[in-house]
């Protein structure tokens, strides 16, 4: 579907653990059009940030007319956005990007998220979860048990929910690849989805090879225009650069240049 503008009035916006923000928004048309996987831009407003801010869509309510975003603060966009008040309104661009794809066939599927990356999982797991022939695991990972994202959701919708939090607070003590390769060894997947850091998501992608999953990614880029005018969104692949915005976020994780992509997002 094309991408358009709207203006989308703010429902609420809601501190749910230390700097993590859920914005709900009233913007119909884009509730009817995203796709799970795909993106949203949204204005900042009078605010001196010229550049619309990417995020990744949670919810979308099509009879209530409502999207709701979540958003991590991480510098002064981000902190000015947690500032927005109900009745507000802001312009969101979208749809933008490609959906995550679901091979024919598919009857077990695996979730794999990180931090506030697990967000954009839930749009994917309610899409697989209306055909009953499908199982969702899900495997989420956070630093804290307060800051597994959307936790309730993924609990109540998945069959089987897992985790792992850097201070054990929460499920198993340390990495997400501890319970991954556990699950790993033990059970078969046709497919898994994985979003979140790509310090996370390489070693992840690493281990799904290793076992012959098929693994597709959500990769992030600092994102300009969003719509493939501005090359700034580059990653590198196995058949050469490719824009984010346009081509992805979804990638087949084999086709990414993990150790060149992730040194030069850590750097
Ligand atoms: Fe401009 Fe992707 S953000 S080309």
């Amino acid at each position: 579907m094309a991408k358009f503008l709207e203006d989308a009035r703010i429902l609420s916006n809601m501190n749910f653990a230390p700097d993590l923000w859920s914005l709900r928004l009233q913007a119909p048309r884009m509730a009817a059009a995203i796709k799970p996987g795909q993106f949203v831009k949204i204005d900042l407003g009078e605010s001196g940030h010229i550049l619309r801010r990417p995020l990744s869509v949670y919810q979308a309510d099509l009879k209530a007319g409502e999207i709701e975003l979540l958003y991590q603060v991480v510098g002064s966009g981000t902190r000015l956005m947690s500032a927005w008040r109900p009745g507000e309104t802001r312009s969101l661009l979208g749809p933008l990007g490609m959906p995550w794809p679901v091979p024919e066939g598919t009857r077990r599927a695996l979730l794999i998220g990180g931090g506030i990356g697990t967000a954009p999982l839930a749009l994917l797991d309610q899409q697989l979860k209306a055909d009953p022939a499908i199982t969702v695991t899900m495997v989420q990972a956070a630093q804290t048990a307060e800051r597994l994202v959307a936790r309730g959701f993924f609990e109540r919708t998945v069959d089987t929910w897992l985790c792992a939090t850097d201070d054990g607070s929460a499920g198993a003590c340390g990495l997400i690849t501890v319970p991954l390769e556990e699950l790993l060894a033990t059970q078969h997947f046709d497919v898994a989805y994985v979003c979140g850091p790509e310090v996370m998501q390489a070693p992840v992608a690493r281990l799904c090879a290793q076992h012959g999953l098929r693994c597709y990614v959500s990769l992030e880029r600092r994102m300009a225009c969003g719509i493939g005018a501005c090359a700034g969104c580059v990653v590198k692949t196995t058949s050469g650069l490719k824009g984010v915005c346009m081509l992805g976020p979804i990638f087949d994780a084999e086709e990414v240049c993990w150790d060149d992509n992730v040194a030069s997002r850590v750097r």
